[in-house]
């Protein structure tokens, strides 16, 4: 089989070592890849946004079966655009999308069917919001409808902060037309949790829980990223959490969407917040999360493939998927000063032993088939052990032995996790 991955991140990268242990797969494309996952694929240099050329790129090349892995070109169509030239996709079609294309879209999915959520008001005037936040409670979150680079969402301290929120998106447009419409919701507290999804419309599958690590500093301080590190399974996700979010949250939005005549099939991400009244929705992403892949993918037994197929034929039920017992650490590794400005073109040494646990981000082929650093989120440094304290161990052991200059990594990565795990013994 010819099989072809859209995107070329770490999520990617590990999407693709996990196709390759299927031996029918033939040829592996990655569109665009990078230069870590041209070691596991043949990498393609066409953007994943770039539709027509995707498209055309498919069709050239015998492409049996397309995985569409980043938001933008799920909500763009891809998938719609890929099946009518034929071609079966992992992934979301547009109307599908929504639920991540526009946070206004799934926040009224949530009220309608009785989601449970943080409370909510939608705004197009940003007279209105301006006055609206003077008469609630800080702190209180501002988030753009559309698509941000992950950065759409600001939870402020205090008015000045809110107006000021309200102002870059809806007066600025720093995320152009995404602020066109605002939330302005309740502030939530609680552990967060990230659960991907297995849906083929129907039946939802959860997969195993997992923790992003989104801020920047140690701590959980600075500025938002896009992901330094996750950890997998999420200890604070108990058994009897997941029975509640299986029965108030996967299976209601899945029913939902399929209501609404916009069936879901593909990875549905649940980014939950573990409030003291129960389990809330955040987000709801249309894919797979960055780097939450890295670590519940590492620990998934079941053949990829053959769950992917599954999915897209909508015979998911009679399919098992099995995860392993163990417990997953990543840690990211980016370039110093990242999510701001940060050096880029940088050698990076990375020993042929580590290289193995290793999926590469922002990185590119240099002379000599040297690997170079090329973003900001360079590579992502992975472990599987018996305990989640020997996979983060492990994952930092491995970390230490990768060298680029600016190298910087958070040194807390799975600690509160360990923590709480450790104080339950
Ligand atoms: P998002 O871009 O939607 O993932 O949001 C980024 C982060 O903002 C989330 O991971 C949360 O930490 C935080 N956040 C979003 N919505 C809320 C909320 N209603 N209450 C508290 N924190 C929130
Ligand atoms: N790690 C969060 C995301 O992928 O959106």
């Amino acid at each position: 089989m010819n099989i072809m991955v859209v995107g070329g991140g770490g999520r990617e990268h590990a999407i693709i070592k996990k196709l390759k242990e299927n031996k029918r797969v033939k040829n592996l494309y990655a569109l665009p890849g990078n230069g870590g996952i041209a070691h596991d694929a043949t990498c393609i240099n066409i953007e994943a946004t770039d539709l027509d050329a995707v498209v055309s790129f498919a069709v050239g090349n015998d492409v049996d079966y397309a995985v569409v892995a980043p938001d933008n070109p799920l909500v763009m169509g891809l998938v719609d655009r890929l099946e009518e030239a034929g071609i079966p996709c992992f992934g979301p079609n547009r109307a599908a999308a929504a639920i991540e294309g526009s946070k206004v879209f799934a926040k009224n999915l949530m009220k309608k069917y009785g989601i449970p959520t943080a409370d909510f008001r939608v705004f197009d005037q940003l007279q209105q919001a301006l006055e609206y936040v003077e008469q609630v409670p800080m702190p209180v979150v501002i988030k753009a409808d559309g698509l941000a680079y992950g950065k759409g969402v600001t939870v402020a301290g205090t008015l000045e902060e809110a107006q000021g929120a309200l102002r870059a998106l809806m007066e600025t447009r720093v995320f152009g037309e995404s602020g066109a419409q605002v939330i302005v919701e309740e502030c939530l507290t609680g552990p967060e949790v990230s659960v991907l999804a297995f849906t083929d419309g129907e039946t939802v599958v959860p997969m195993i829980s997992s923790m992003d690590h989104k801020r920047v500093g140690d701590g959980d301080t600075g500025p938002n990223t896009g992901g330094m590190g996750a950890i997998a399974p999420n200890p604070f996700y108990t058994p009897e959490i997941a029975q509640q979010c299986m029965d108030t949250i996967f299976r209601p939005t899945v029913q939902a969407m399929a209501e609404e005549g916009r069936p879901f099939r593909g990875c549905l991400y649940f980014g939950l917040m573990l409030t003291p009244d129960g389990p809330r929705v955040i987000e709801y992403n249309c894919r797979f999360g960055d780097p939450e892949a890295q670590v519940v993918l590492s620990l998934l037994e079941s053949d990829l493939l053959t769950v992917m197929r599954a999915v897209t034929d909508g015979k998911l039920a009679k399919t098992p998927v099995r995860f392993s017992k163990k417990s997953a650490a990543c840690v990211v590794m980016a370039a110093s000063g990242y999510p701001g400005k940060y050096v880029s073109g940088e050698v990076i040494d990375l020993p042929a032993p580590v290289a193995e646990h290793v999926f590469a981000a922002g990185v590119r082929l240099g002379e000599g088939a040297s690997l170079v650093t090329s973003g900001g989120r360079v590579l992502g440094v992975c472990a599987v052990a018996d305990t989640l304290r020997a996979a983060v161990a492990t994952a930092y052991e491995r970390a230490q032995e990768i060298h680029f200059d600016s190298a910087y990594m958070r040194t807390d990565i799975g600690a509160r996790a360990v923590a709480a795990l450790e104080a339950e013994q």
